[in-house]
């Protein structure tokens, strides 16, 4: 095959993420259920979107009270094979401050803060560097892809890449939901099925609720189910997301059923879980210091938060998020490991060492900002807090 000209080179757009981007422009609201939508994203600049299916981005939204940002994050439920733009797949939660801000503000032409992509969860190994590399490698193995309610949002852009990179793979999408009303990319889904003979299709809802003419599984997913219809389910790479409940569920049956564990990945929507374990939370505010003159504490240094007035102890091997919820102060974190952005702060002085995994362009750290959750001081640290 002919190498690739310069020209033909040239004709793709600079790679996003990049240093200079820091906000993406929605170009489309589609309203997929009656409480999820697709949010469509542009570049602000034409841009070629490098990511693994299954990465999520960390938005700032204006959701917080009087307006201030907060962060979450969303996982692209895009394919890297159309490098143009991305998506997200929103469902509204109650009482959620950023999904109904989504919901009810975000429109086409405007612009939103964005960090990432990251994230492991993915089909695609985290060492290759090229999409179609990538997949390459998920040619030949058989999958089994299973999602609850909005949770397939990582496993969409799995098979939406497979399927667009004519991966030869073996696929199983098993997707639950409460009501055949409730089913994402249903329409999708069903194209998809019925162009692939090498994908199968298993919807599951719980009920029927007002569609009485669903003629799929009404029930809950269960290993019975999946043992009949995935007879060789011992063979496939298993990736799920979901409820926590319903990822539990999932998880015990096919490890009782003989899965062997490193066939099986899951993806929780809440990091809650993993910032408790990362940072547990201690009642105890021994680590307060009441001085902010910056002198080190007997083996450790002092972080003082310019703008609240407080300071606390960090030891020279704890995470600066850590010795502050030690000290029993909340400061915003989420993932706690580097991944999200949620606790970016600015440091007006000082020295840490840090090791974050995407939540943070070199940009910003050029610019002074940092990740108290994955750093370790060096020094006193003063953060603009
Ligand atoms: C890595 C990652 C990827 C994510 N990807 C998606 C995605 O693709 N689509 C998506 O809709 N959400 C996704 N989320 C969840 C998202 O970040 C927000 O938590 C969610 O939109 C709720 O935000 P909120 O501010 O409206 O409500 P919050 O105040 O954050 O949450 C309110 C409550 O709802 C629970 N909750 C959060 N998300 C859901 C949900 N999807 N369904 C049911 N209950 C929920 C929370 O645990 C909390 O108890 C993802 C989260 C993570 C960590
Ligand atoms: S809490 Fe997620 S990067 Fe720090």
């Amino acid at each position: 095959m002919a190498e690739p000209t310069e020209n033909t080179a040239n004709a793709y757009p600079p790679i996003w993420p990049c240093d200079d981007d820091t906000a993406l422009q929605c170009i489309q609201v589609v309203q997929e259920t009656h409480d999820v939508k697709t949010f469509v994203f542009n570049a602000l600049q034409a841009r070629t979107f490098v990511y693994r299916p299954g990465q999520f981005i960390t938005l700032d939204v204006p959701a917080g009270q009087g307006g201030s940002v907060v962060q979450r994050s969303y996982t692209l439920s895009s394919s890297p094979s159309r490098p143009q733009r991305v998506s997200i797949t929103v469902k509204r939660v109650a009482g959620g401050p950023v999904s109904n801000w989504l919901h009810d503000y975000l429109q086409p032409g405007m612009q939103i803060g964005v960090t990432g992509p990251a994230g492991d969860f993915s089909c695609m190994a985290d060492s290759a560097t090229s999409l179609p590399a990538g997949m390459q490698t998920c040619a030949g193995q058989r999958y089994l892809l299973i999602s609850g309610g909005s949770g397939i949002t990582p496993v969409m852009s799995m098979l939406r890449t497979m399927v667009d990179m004519a991966v030869d793979a073996d696929i199983v999408f098993v997707h639950a939901a409460r009501t055949p009303a409730d089913l994402i990319f249903h329409k999708e889904l069903t194209l998809l099925a019925h162009q692939h003979p090498r994908l199968r299709l298993l919807l599951v809802c719980e009920s029927r609720g007002a569609h009485t003419e669903w003629s799929g599984y009404v029930g809950r997913l269960s290993r019975s189910l999946l043992e009949q219809q995935v007879p060789d389910l011992l063979q496939r790479q298993v990736f799920t997301c979901g409820p926590a409940g319903f990822m539990q569920a999932v998880r015990a049956s096919l490890l009782d059923a003989g899965l062997p564990e490193k066939q099986y990945q899951q993806e929780s929507f809440s990091f809650e879980t993993l910032a408790q374990a990362v940072n547990p939370v201690q009642t105890t505010t021994q680590n307060t210091v009441s001085t902010s003159e910056g002198s080190a504490v007997s083996g450790g240094f002092t972080i003082s938060l310019s703008k609240l007035g407080d300071a606390f102890a960090c030891a020279p091997d704890q995470s600066i998020l850590g010795a502050a919820v030690a000290a029993g102060l909340r400061l915003p974190a989420s993932c706690s490991t580097g991944l999200c952005g949620t606790c970016k702060t600015k440091k007006v002085s000082g020295e840490v060492s840090m090791q974050h995994k995407g939540g943070i362009r070199q940009r910003e750290i050029d610019q002074g900002w940092i990740l108290p959750c994955c750093s370790v001081p060096l020094s006193d640290v003063v953060l603009e807090r």
